[in-house]
């Protein structure tokens, strides 16, 4: 790939990581309040961007949900196993538990976590899905845990007639449920099974802020499609999910410590290489919690 554009955002500097997605941004600290200037500033390169990766920032859980705070309200993770005990607002992406014990991949919690080597939108089952996520590289493995993204505006614009004419005026099923038959991780209480009924989204919606048409598909989550039998439907999150991992559509992150990324569930999918599960990954993830139905297109 050729040397990628710089863009400057008043005092921030942005360089794109990929023709189609990401971009490095200079000229933030997130230990340090924001002016309201540098908050516009990261907007707008984020709404450019659709993935920001913020190199260099050791900053504090609190401080995070702090940053947080600056794009939406913070989400609070309905299952109290993936949460921190301590700040409350912190889903913890990590194999060890927070007394620094590794948890093998027969633990309930790295069960439900492999979900994250697949395709997905955080939050995307519910009625109001997530607009954002930050993830912190607290402790990064070198053996694999690539972040990888992918632009669903460009997806959407770049998919053949034959599967346009699929996904037009339709909407997919989305079920935190699916993560236990994905996984084998715990099924929901009935108590969380009613707090978290599945939800049926459209699978092409409008993006609030830019106006711009993207595919909405959330894989991990994505059980049914209206229309058609489960079979079809299979089949069809299959094809649409291989034509959006196409490398023209995708950035893939190798983590640096205290990287921070900020992404958009709104127009983007994302999923992590895995690693080898003895090497300890600490990622610490805040998600801005939606505030809008998510709107058809
Ligand atoms: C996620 O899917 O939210 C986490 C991705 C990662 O662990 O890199």
């Amino acid at each position: 790939m050729g040397e990628l554009a710089k863009s400057n955002y008043g005092d921030l500097t942005v360089r794109r990581l990929h023709p189609a997605i990401g971009g490095e941004v200079r000229g933030v600290d997130f230990s340090k309040p924001l002016s309201a200037e540098t908050v516009d500033a990261v907007k707008q390169a984020w709404a450019d961007h659709l993935v920001l990766v913020f190199p260099d920032q050791p900053i504090s859980d609190e401080q995070h949900v702090e940053v947080t705070r600056y794009f939406g309200e913070p989400e609070v993770f309905h299952q109290d196993r993936i949460k921190s005990k301590y700040v409350r607002e912190i889903f913890r992406v990590a194999n060890t538990d927070e007394d620094g014990n590794i948890m093998p991949p027969s633990n309930p919690v790295q069960q439900q976590l492999s979900s994250a080597r697949k395709w997905h939108t955080d939050s995307s089952y519910r009625e109001k899905p997530a607009i954002g996520s930050l993830l912190h590289g607290v402790e990064i493995s070198r053996t694999g845990g690539v972040t990888c993204f992918t632009n669903m505006y460009e997806v959407y614009d770049a998919l053949p007639d034959t599967l346009k004419a699929k996904v037009e005026g339709r909407k997919a099923r989305h079920d935190f449920e699916m993560l236990s038959r994905l996984t084998g991780a715990p099924k929901p209480t009935d108590a969380e099974r009613a707090a978290m009924p599945a939800v049926w989204q459209p699978l092409v919606r409008r993006h609030p802020v830019t106006g711009r048409k993207s595919l909405y598909i959330s894989p991990i989550y994505n059980d049914a499609i209206e229309g058609v039998s489960d079979d079809e439907a299979g089949t069809l999150i299959a094809e649409l999910t291989e034509f959006a991992g196409q490398e023209r559509f995708v950035y893939e992150h190798t983590w640096s410590p205290d990287d921070i990324l900020m992404w958009d569930n709104r127009c983007t999918m994302h999923y992590v290489t895995p690693h080898d599960p003895t090497e300890r990954r600490v990622m610490h993830r805040t998600t801005i919690a939606g505030d809008a139905a998510v709107e058809a297109a």
